[in-house]
This record gives C-alpha cells, sequence and structure tokens, in this order.
C-alpha cells in the first residue's frame, strides 16, 4: 500500500491537470519514467450519481500506479461516499482533495480553493473522508486565497483533520497563474507540520526540481504544465538527483516517437474522433522544434492518426531524418 511517510525521498510525481492526466498520457509517462501520477480532478457529486463518464475517467491501467484520484466537491458526505466508492471500485493508492483549483464554476460552488477560506469545511470535508477509506488522503491547495501566508495556518487544520500529506502550490486563487509560486512561502508552511509536504509551482527543468527542493526542504515536487509532451521531465530529474548532471534533453525522433505511441493510445481509449483532443499534447510536444512553424496550421488541424503521421514525416524530413 502507498505510504508517502515511508516512500524514498524526494518524491517526483506529476501534478492533477483537467482534460490532460488521463489514462493514456499517464501511461505514455509510465514508458518513460516512474513518478507518481495524481489523476485530473473529477467530481464528487458524479461519482456518487453514478455518471459512467466519471467513472470513466476514473479508471486506469495497471501500469500507471502508483495513482492517485483527485476528487472536487464541498459536501462532506458527498465526499466521502464518492472517495468509498472510487476506492471501491478502481481502487487507486490514494485520493486528493482538490483544495486549490481558482476556475470561477469550481470556486463559486464553494470547491476548490474556496475551501481555504472555510477552514471548519475543510476540515470536517478531509475527517468525514479519511473514515470512509483505507489508502492515504491528501490534499492540495494554493498559498491562499487572495494572502500568500494563509498557508500557514492552513496547512496545520489539514494536518490535524487527519490528511497523509499535503501539496502547495505557491500561488493565490486571486494570482491564478500569474506572478510566480512563492517557494519561500511553501518552505515556511512546511516547517509547520509532521506530514510529507510536496511543492508545487514552476518547476519546467531538471536543475528547477533541485532548485525547488532546497528553496523548499520538501519532501518531494509535483510538476504540472513541465511534464507536458514532456514526460523525460521526471527521467532526467531522478538522474540529475543521482548524479549531479543534467541529462541531455530527448533526441527530435525521440519526441516524435513518443508523440505518435501516446497519440495512438489516446485513440485507442477514445475512439477515432479522439484525435482531436489529443491536438492539445501534440502542440506541447512540439514546443520549440526548429523548423515547426512550416506544419503548425496542419498539426493545429489533424483529423485522423494517419494526418498526424503524415505531418511527422514532413518534420523528419526538414530535420534530414
Ligand atoms: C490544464 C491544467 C489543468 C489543471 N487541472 C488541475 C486539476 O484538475 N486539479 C488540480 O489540483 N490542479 C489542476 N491544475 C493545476 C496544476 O496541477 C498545478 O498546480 C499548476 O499548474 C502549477 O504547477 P506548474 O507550474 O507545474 O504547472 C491544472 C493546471 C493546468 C495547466
Amino acid at each position: 500500500m502507498l505510504n508517502w511517510n515511508t516512500l524514498p525521498k524526494p518524491i517526483l510525481a506529476l501534478s492533477p491537470m483537467a482534460d490532460m492526466t488521463d489514462s493514456p498520457f499517464c501511461q505514455t509517462v509510465k514508458t518513460i519514467a516512474s513518478p507518481i501520477l495524481f489523476r485530473e480532478m473529477v467530481s464528487s457529486e458524479a461519482v456518487v450519481r453514478g455518471s459512467e463518464k466519471t467513472m470513466a475517467m476514473a479508471g486506469f491501467a495497471q501500469v500507471e500506479r502508483p495513482i492517485v484520484q483527485q476528487l472536487f466537491g464541498a459536501d462532506p458526505d458527498t465526499m466521502a461516499e464518492a472517495a468509498r466508492l472510487i476506492e471501491e471500485t478502481s481502487a487507486p493508492d490514494g485520493i486528493d482533495i482538490n483544495m486549490g483549483c481558482p476556475v470561477y464554476k469550481i470556486t463559486s460552488n464553494f470547491n476548490g480553493a474556496a475551501l481555504m477560506k472555510d477552514p471548519a469545511l475543510a476540515s470536517k470535508i478531509i475527517r468525514k473522508m479519511k473514515a470512509a477509506i483505507r489508502v492515504p488522503l491528501s490534499v492540495k491547495i494554493r498559498a491562499g486565497w487572495s494572502d500568500p501566508s494563509e498557508c500557514l495556518d492552513f496547512v496545520r487544520v489539514v494536518e490535524d483533520a487527519g490528511a497523509d500529506l499535503v501539496t502547495i502550490h505557491g500561488r493565490t486563487k486571486c494570482q491564478s497563474y500569474s506572478g510566480k509560486s512563492d517557494w519561500e512561502m511553501i518552505g515556511l508552511a512546511a516547517e509547520r507540520v509532521s506530514i510529507p509536504v510536496l511543492a508545487n509551482g514552476d518547476i519546467f527543468t531538471p536543475e528547477d526540481v533541485v532548485r525547488a527542493l532546497k528553496a523548499t526542504a520538501c519532501d518531494g515536487i509535483l510538476i504540472a504544465r513541465g511534464g507536458l509532451g514532456n514526460p523525460w521531465i521526471f527521467s532526467r530529474s531522478e538522474m540529475m538527483l543521482k548524479t549531479g548532471v543534467v541529462p541531455p534533453e530527448p533526441a527530435l525522433e525521440e519526441r516524435l516517437r513518443v508523440m505518435l505511441e501516446h497519440a495512438r493510445r489516446h485513440v485507442a481509449f477514445y475512439g477515432p474522433k479522439g484525435i482531436v483532443t489529443f491536438r492539445k499534447h501534440v502542440s506541447w510536444y512540439v514546443k520549440g522544434i526548429p523548423g515547426v512553424k512550416a506544419v503548425r496550421h496542419e498539426l493545429h488541424t489533424i483529423d485522423s492518426l494517419d494526418a498526424l503521421e503524415i505531418q511527422v514525416q514532413k518534420l523528419k524530413r526538414l530535420h534530414a531524418m
């Protein structure tokens, strides 16, 4: 069973991202490296309603383990029942609570980051969920709602309520994605609790991983955008932590090979029309490739796996591969 306390440190993990950290992407990451995977958030209400679409989103292949399923919601009983159902049906290695999402659709229902404004309710949700499941329960928060020092008290609330781990994205809800993740504040918050803490925000390279670990003295890190189209960030960071040397970036051929492999998994999972939702992953995989401009429009409008393969061949010819 997953135990956040005894896992080898530092912990490297993929941060949950709606519409991105699905099973095809998580499987792809696991062919390259072995981070802990946090699955995109699902609605506790939809789980309790028995929504087939939501339950499918929470499914995973065994190779993805250890995997943590994130839930969002604001009603303690619904959150506890959803956690119990998820544990019973898809059996992930951990459950995570979203207390950091800044999107209006979520916070207006008092979900996500809005829970940081109501510590009593947040605490009740954690207690009820903890009592309903056997796997570890973690909580993902922001530095605060409007003031980045709010996390200093809030991490204590999270620990006292019985959470096994907390992740802190060092921006406030009000900042959304502007400014910088406040690693210093994350470090100060981590000093206040004895449960493991993961630092999150603005980690895009293996060097950033090392810097964030040093700046926060946390037990590990969570990478979101830096992992998109870039599962190598985990293998390269692991290597850098072991040897102190920054490994080279993957060769273009390897990037394109893994993108195609991911695309095939995506289409096998979502059906042929799924290629349309793969376009967003393509943008990340080809980011920064010299000459990509020449095929950017075609890549943004691909409507089949064949069309993607044709563009990949074009890119390879461009680079004389
Ligand atoms: C497209 C996208 C979707 C996200 N969805 C979620 C989510 O479902 N749950 C969550 O807790 N955070 C979500 N986040 C926030 C990230 O997990 C992470 O906290 C944030 O992007 C900062 O980390 P980064 O600088 O490594 O990207 C999302 C972020 C992005 C970019």
